[in-house]
């Protein structure tokens, strides 16, 4: 009797639908050549489901995640939901409350240079090649989850004294937030080429002076890796300078956040990069970029950020390291034929095939 999975699909919103009917194709491949099934149920999140709810992350959605063993998230968002109007539901409240309910504290962000596309980044291909780095953000504190307000009419906010808004948020942490997403990136890195950097902004934030403590203590621990300390505007600038350098980064939510995006030209294009957020219990899996409204419905979008993200969820979630390499070989070999969504495809390069959404998932499918 083989392996059963339950497995919680939240498409969302944008381009979610399209990329993760891709990413539901490969998992139907997964099943006829392992011996393994996957009951798949959808929920809803996001814009989704305040249409449909009135809120972006109704109950039902919480309880089908608590009872399945992964969850596989597309991406939230877009101009419908983003009304200005106080007090209205954002999309985004969707995704952040799954990530506070699950206890997903850790986002692993792979990033790494595909051999194919290191002339289709910006960058120049001796600087890309070969980079491959982990970014270990935290996810379920900061400035995301932080005391904070806006107010209206407030009197001397606005110009010259005159009544105006005024608004806050705060990045708050607690000492057992940082020393378990810190530890999680030194047992990660025992397992890669053993290098950890923490990046903070020290020299300006008393929350990171406080990580940078508890960080020297961990580090302590694990004197088999290497620790450095970087000022995250420095580790920006380091991650174009110099991507080699780099093993596993660890970092606070908002900084993981935005170096992610900024790593992710190492790999040519955002929709090349997916992510295993895991924590307590049922573990998410979603893809680094967002529901990208402006190509919604074109059947141009790159699945492929959504398909890696169903190779971590058979590596962490399912322990089938088998399928997960097979996945994650029929992504370069695809690639290495020369076949390409719009955002990977190389100007300077005839030979590009160039497929829509679809077409790539079928062909990751049939290179399985
Ligand atoms: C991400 C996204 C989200 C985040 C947005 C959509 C709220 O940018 O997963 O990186 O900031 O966490
Ligand atoms: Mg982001």
């Amino acid at each position: 009797m083989g392996k059963s999975f339950k497995i919680c699909l939240l498409p969302g919103d944008g381009i979610g639908p399209e990329v993760m009917a891709q990413a539901v194709k490969v998992l139907r491949a997964v099943k006829a050549r392992y011996d393994v099934t996957f009951e798949c149920g959808e929920a809803l999140i996001g814009g989704a489901a305040i249409d449909a709810t009135g809120t972006a992350f109704p109950p039902e959605t919480l309880a089908a995640a608590r009872e399945s063993d992964a969850v596989l998230l597309a991406a939230v968002g877009g101009p419908k939901w983003e009304t200005g109007e106080p007090g209205a539901p954002r999309a985004e409240e969707g995704l952040f409350a799954i990530r506070k309910e699950l206890g997903l504290y850790a986002n692993l962000r792979p990033v790494h240079a595909y051999a194919p596309l290191v002339d289709a980044s910006p960058l120049k291909p001796e600087l890309v090649r070969g980079a491959d780095v982990l970014i270990v953000r935290e996810l379920t504190g900061g400035l995301y989850f932080g005391k904070r307000d806006r107010a209206y009419g407030v009197p001397g906010a606005g110009p010259n004294g005159a009544p105006g808004q005024y608004a806050y948020d705060t990045m708050e942490y607690a000492e057992y937030e940082v020393e378990r997403i810190v530890r999680m990136a030194f047992e990660l890195a025992r397992g890669r080429r053993s290098r950890v950097h923490s990046v903070d902004k020290a020299n300006a934030l008393g929350v990171s002076r406080m990580w940078r403590e508890v960080a020297r203590g961990i580090a302590a621990e694990y004197p088999d890796v290497e620790f450095r300390e970087l000022l995250v505007d420095n580790a920006a600038m380091q991650l174009m300078l110099d991507p080699h350098q780099f093993d596993v980064i660890v970092s606070e939510n908002t900084f993981g956040d935005i170096l992610s995006d900024e790593a992710a030209v190492l790999s040519a294009s955002l929709g090349m990069l997916a992510s295993a957020s895991l924590g307590e219990g049922t573990a998410l899996y979603e893809p680094v970029h967002g529901s990208a409204p402006d190509i919604a419905g074109r059947g141009i979008a790159n699945p492929i950020a959504q398909i890696l993200s169903v190779e971590m969820m058979l590596r962490y979630s399912c322990k089938m390291q088998e399928a997960a390499d097979a996945i994650a070989q029929a992504v370069e070999r695809v690639l290495d034929a020369g076949y390409r969504t719009a955002d990977i495809a190389d100007a300077h390069t005839p030979a590009n095939k160039v497929l829509g959404t679809a077409a790539m998932g079928d062909k990751i499918t049939e290179y399985l």
